[in-house]
């Protein structure tokens, strides 16, 4: 037995047989596969499917928390770690392979670069950072608010939407204010009304979802920033859900600042996260964090994730998940998502035993659904779910199912969801 392979038995990593099998039978991940000349079907879509190491005859329905991760990225990130544990010794830190052993001091202009082109912007707008709780508290930390500077969320917030914001309300005596949100949400005007109803001329920051965790719902941001523009107010969209799930494009949106976890619809590993902040108002953040480049006037986004050392193969991770992502391609991928989403809608809108609570309008929808089913609570719905079928969606609250689907699933699977809901009536 080589020594690569005493080492993955020793390190008992078998654990993770499907992405192992590579380094046993010396196979690696490639990307060719993907390629965008492949037609959009079934077929396609199940060759993709083969490209993740979960389970066969087991379904994960819940992206909305954690994105899996492929294999050709396990095997980027795998390699990476056995490569520097073995290598350490032949790397000259000094004359360039720094960035093999260790993150946290490098600008990593490729990967930011990949991304901008992504979300549209210079990759000196863009940070990385650990996710989007990371983000909000960057932004949140850095701007320069005062006692009686009112801060406005909204009441459908994740705790990475919400926790900066009202440990500045205590700690500066920042006003902190939530506006009511419509449940279901059909009308982006009313929205845009529920926002700018608890707007005042001391409102110096709105903090909004641009999809909401619970529900999925996609706000109206490029409406509401507009009119924040007008108003001289700092906006910042808490986008967490959104990069790999939605078309997400910062110039056209208008916000001054956005942030989102990778690791959800991006499929990028655990800690992949970014913060965009405008290079109009980039001067007006302070950096939070701050290690030998705090100052640096030239690099806005290297000044602001000045983290220290973390993980260099997540870094890996991250690149190769944005090159998953960019060798199946944008459109077709968020197509897909869309696709698998408004499926699952159309069958559940048929069943009246059915309340859905995400929004039916499909403009303001995507990949995540989140409904109920008279007579059951959500922990029981989620527990049918996978008794019956090995379905794997995810309780909300007390009697809500929220029901995420991205590329690794199939039509197949989510009929499979719709038949045990059908019975429930
Ligand atoms: C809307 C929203 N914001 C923030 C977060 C926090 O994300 P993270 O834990 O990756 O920072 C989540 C996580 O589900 C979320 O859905």
């Amino acid at each position: 037995m080589n020594q690569r392979r005493n080492f993955i038995r020793t390190a008992s990593l078998a654990t993770l047989s499907a992405p192992l099998l590579s380094f046993d039978s010396k196979k690696e991940w490639s990307l060719s596969n993907l390629n965008d000349h492949y037609s959009d079907t079934e077929d396609y879509w199940r060759m993709v499917r083969k490209q993740f190491p979960l389970k066969e005859g087991q379904t994960y329905f819940n992206n909305g928390t954690m994105g899996p991760t492929s294999s050709y990225v396990l095997d980027k990130m795998i390699h990476h770690m056995l490569h520097i544990n073995k290598e350490a010794a032949t790397v000259d830190y000094k004359n360039g392979s720094g960035p093999e052993i260790l993150s946290g001091y490098f600008p990593y202009e490729g990967l930011r670069t990949k991304l901008g082109k992504i979300i549209n912007c210079d990759f000196k707008e863009i940070s990385l950072t650990q996710n989007a709780t990371f983000g909000m508290n960057y932004v949140g930390m850095g701007l320069d608010l005062k006692a009686g500077d009112e801060l406005l969320n909204t009441n459908q917030e994740h705790g990475g939407g919400f926790g900066a914001w009202q440990l500045l309300a205590k700690r500066k005596g920042c006003i902190y204010k939530q506006a009511t949100m419509p449940v279901p949400a059909n009308d982006p005007q009313e929205i845009f009304e529920a926002i700018f109803k608890d707007v005042t001329p001391k409102t110096k920051v709105i903090a909004i979802p641009h999809i909401v965790s619970v529900y999925g719902t996609v706000m109206p941001v490029k409406q509401i920033c507009a009119e924040a523009k007008k108003r001289g107010i700092f906006t910042v969209l808490d986008g967490a859900q959104c990069v790999g799930h939605i078309d997400v494009d910062v110039k056209d949106i208008g916000c001054d600042a956005y942030y989102s976890s990778l690791h959800k619809w991006m499929l990028a590993p655990g800690g992949s996260g970014i913060l965009y902040v405008n290079k109009d108002v980039v001067d007006k953040i302070w950096s939070t964090i701050a290690s030998y480049n705090w100052e640096n006037e030239d690099d806005h986004g290297f000044r602001l994730m000045q983290n220290g050392t973390g993980n260099p193969a997540q870094i890996t991770g991250f690149e190769a998940a944005v090159d998953f992502f960019n060798t199946i391609g944008k459109n077709k991928w968020l197509d897909r998502v869309k696709e698998l989403g408004t499926y699952l809608r159309n069958g559940l809108k048929e069943m009246p035993h059915v309340t859905i609570s995400s929004s039916t309008n499909e403009n303001m929808t995507a990949g995540i659904t989140t409904y109920a089913v008279d007579g059951l609570t959500g922990p029981e719905l989620q527990k049918t779910m996978w008794e019956r079928e090995r379905l794997q969606p995810r309780s909300v609250g007390s009697v809500l199912l929220r029901h995420s689907v991205h590329i690794y699933n199939s039509k197949e699977e989510i009929d499979k969801a719709l038949k045990i809901i059908k019975s429930l009536g």
